[in-house]
């Protein structure tokens, strides 16, 4: 069974067009070949990064694995076998996501085996468990660890997160539906990775009850601890996405939401949170982000904090109808990495790519005319590329990939608009994100049909898949003077 869905993954690999296809991206983790969903099991191990995901090989063929690849820069990926095959009785329907904890032995990943009842399509789901010594042979446990919910929860009841608290015992945070159809996040604890027990949902005391009915269901909650740099206060931030909301706030466009609560968690209360929830990233594909697992010894508190990067998945669930589907036979990317940061209770995104550092451009310093349209150039021929601009603006000013069937950025004042109706995936309207003031720092990256935006080093990110016609490079043009305090660029073709 193992070896049969193996080979059925490896031979549909072997027969990709991906890698022939011009919207695949150079440096932004994508599939060999079919669908990519979720990050999962993030992890550092000596130098290397491993990044699982969400792999259906043979879409729209449903067949779940968890796909594996490996980089030391973050910007070149190494495609390996998947890790974990859909090949038992509890896991047929789906390995769905999960995360993954370093032990003494190895690694363990920790996901939810999804199976659906063939006659009353009723979902069973159970939190299971595969070993590794070293990233290379991996061994599932025979029977899941956490056969079913607790008590007062549905089979909507998925998406571990495993780590070591400071007590040296172990916690695990699962997103959860209620009986009541409402959504939750719910802890475990353990002393040896093996046997667990419910402590209980996570409440929000200080809340005012923003959180008791927030959606129907609560997918791929993940925590992680920083230290706020304005307050010097160690924090917990808790990123989660919720279905099913419709707040009466600017943002919350896409399908489903992802959003990130800061507080501090005690037991299962996560304290000093007052009901303030904020979207992680405003643009058109963001969802089920992960940060990569850091060991005691490199949290915040420790003597050689590792950062927090995070990846996220650049889709939204049931929106797999994108051109590369027809060109390439693939569809959906990873976000870049990003190093969160979280600033006066904050957070803030920057790319953490090592492997395509930026360098200053000569021709920062310049100002801008309006009706002369820039193009940068050192990005000319370029389809995959990194930009980074300080400005001054006094007017409305643009920045615009691609040519006739491109998409344009437009600053103007406090505003981001996204404008990606003329290009080749035309999906959503127009897109107006509120900004803090008038940026100061705009950094753009593209590749090949994926595009980010990070907004004053992060504070507001906005993520789209960019299907451009084959104008290549980059022009900034602007309705009043803009100056260009300075530029940093970087080319990745
Ligand atoms: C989020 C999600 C998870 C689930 C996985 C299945 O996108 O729905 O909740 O584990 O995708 O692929």
């Amino acid at each position: 069974m193992t070896e049969e869905l193996l080979h059925t993954a490896r031979s549909a690999a072997a027969n990709s067009q991906a890698l022939n296809d011009p919207d695949f991206p150079l440096f932004h983790l994508a599939p060999p070949v079919g669908r990519l969903n979720d990050p999962n099991g993030l992890i550092e191990v000596e130098g290397t990064y491993h990044a699982f995901f969400q792999y259906t090989p043979t879409h729209p063929q449903k067949l779940v694995f968890w796909g594996h690849a490996t980089s030391t820069d973050l910007t070149s990926w190494e495609h390996h076998d998947p890790a974990i095959a859909p090949d038992s009785r509890f896991d047929m329907h789906g390995a769905y996501s999960g995360t993954a904890i370093a032990t003494p032995q190895g690694v363990e990943l920790w996901y939810t085996g999804n199976y659906k009842d063939p006659d009353t399509g009723q979902r069973e789901a159970t939190q299971c468990l595969v070993t590794t010594p070293d990233l290379t042979h991996f061994t599932k446990e025979a029977t899941p660890v956490i056969p079913a919910p607790p008590e007062g929860y549905t089979a909507h009841f998925r998406d571990p997160q495993v780590w070591q608290d400071h007590d040296s015992s172990y916690r695990m945070l699962i997103g959860a539906q209620r009986a009541d159809g409402t959504g939750a996040a719910v802890l475990y604890r353990s002393l040896d990775l093996r046997q667990w027990e419910l402590e209980g949902e996570i409440s929000f005391p200080h809340a005012g009850g923003a959180f008791d009915s927030f959606g129907y269901m609560w997918e791929c909650p993940n925590l992680v601890k920083l230290v706020d740099q304005e307050t010097g206060a160690l924090r917990d931030v808790l990123l989660f996405c919720p279905q099913g909301i419709r707040p009466q706030a600017p943002g919350f466009e896409n399908v489903f939401a992802c959003v990130y609560l800061v507080g501090e968690l005690v037991g299962t209360q996560f304290v000093g949170c007052d009901g303030t929830f904020t979207e992680l990233d405003r643009g058109f594909e963001f969802y089920a982000p992960q940060v990569f697992a850091r060991s005691l010894s490199q949290l915040p508190t420790g003597d050689s904090p590792a950062p927090a990067v995070l990846l996220g998945w650049a889709g939204n669930a049931g929106e797999d109808d994108q051109p590369s589907i027809a060109s390439g036979g693939w569809v959906h990317c990873m976000t870049s990495p990003r190093e969160l940061v979280l600033r006066g209770g904050r957070l803030y995104q920057r790319p953490f790519l090592p492997g395509l550092p930026l360098r200053a451009a000569d021709w920062g310093g310049t100002t801008l005319q309006p009706g002369a349209p820039f193009s940068v150039p050192e990005l000319a021929g370029s389809r995959s590329w990194r930009l980074r601009l300080e400005v001054g603006a006094s007017a409305p000013w643009r920045i615009h990939l691609g040519g006739e069937q491109g998409v344009s950025l437009r600053f103007d004042g406090a505003t981001l608009v996204a404008d990606r109706s003329s290009s080749r995936y035309p999906a959503g309207s127009p897109r107006t994100v509120e900004l803090a003031a008038a940026p100061h720092a705009v950094e753009v990256i593209h590749d090949r049909s994926i595009t980010e935006v990070f907004v004053d080093d992060g504070r507001t990110v906005f993520t789209l898949r960019s299907f451009l016609d084959a104008t290549p490079g980059v022009r900034v043009d602007c309705e009043g003077d803009l100056a260009l305090r300075a530029a940093q660029v970087a080319r990745a073709d």
